[in-house]
């Protein structure tokens, strides 16, 4: 998401130099010298803005899910849409929870995963992995997965279907609690400037469409 959400700070004004961006470095600053941005990996958003160390951050919903981080979450941006799903062979589709004594599942969410089965009563064994996710019931590693479904070519390809969907996720904008208490005016405009921005996209959607 880190171009799109690159595109959409450019269309508020808020520009970081090509050359930068072709750099290494993960920390720069924007043409204007007004703002720096730090690129992290997406699980580590959460944190750095959970201890203020940027005000603000980009990341999925299912980032922030599993990170429960206790962030303010002002704008949803919409970019990358996906759904947060348990999948599995076709054989396991359809199989009752309630005739199996626990369900094996493997995931880069063992949070989202754990609440998702223990809501439903079904006792979960969790086998957390950090990638390549869809190998695991392939493998025999386990039964099901919970993963991030985009296209659903990922799952198609390796033999997998959707079971059932646990939620929608889309890139949300946080912001540091005390941040957004202190820097109340600045955050503020940045919120409705990219506010405006997306207002604007989705207006020119809709005559496309129209
Ligand atoms: C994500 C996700 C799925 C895939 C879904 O993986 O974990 O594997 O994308 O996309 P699709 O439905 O469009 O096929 P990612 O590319 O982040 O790699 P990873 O497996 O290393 O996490």
């Amino acid at each position: 998401m880190q171009e799109q959400s690159l595109a959409l700070f450019a269309e508020a004004g808020i520009v970081v130099e090509e050359a930068e961006l072709a750099s290494r470095k993960l920390l720069v600053q924007t043409a204007d010298q007004r703002y720096s941005f730090v690129f992290v990996k997406p699980s580590d958003v959460p944190t750095y803005v959970e201890y203020g160390v940027a005000d603000v951050g980009i990341c999925g919903r299912d980032v922030l899910l599993e990170a429960r981080a206790d962030v303010h979450q002002p704008l949803d941006l919409g970019l990358g849409r996906c759904r947060i799903a348990v999948a599995g062979r076709r054989e396991v589709v359809g199989e009752d929870y309630n005739l199996l004594a626990t369900v094996r599942v493997a995931t880069k969410y063992p949070r989202i995963a754990t609440d998702y089965f223990h809501e439903k009563g079904v006792p979960i064994e969790v086998i957390p992995l950090s990638g390549s996710v869809e190998l695991a019931p392939l493998l025999g590693l386990s039964d099901r997965i919970v993963d991030l479904v985009e296209t659903g070519r990922t799952l198609r390809e390796n033999g997998l279907e959707v079971i059932d969907v646990i939620t929608e996720s889309t890139a949300q904008l946080i912001v540091n609690r005390a941040s957004f208490q202190l820097n109340r005016e600045r955050i503020g405009q940045l919120i409705e400037a990219l506010r405006a921005v997306l207002v604007q996209e989705q207006k020119s959607e809709e005559r496309k469409e129209a």
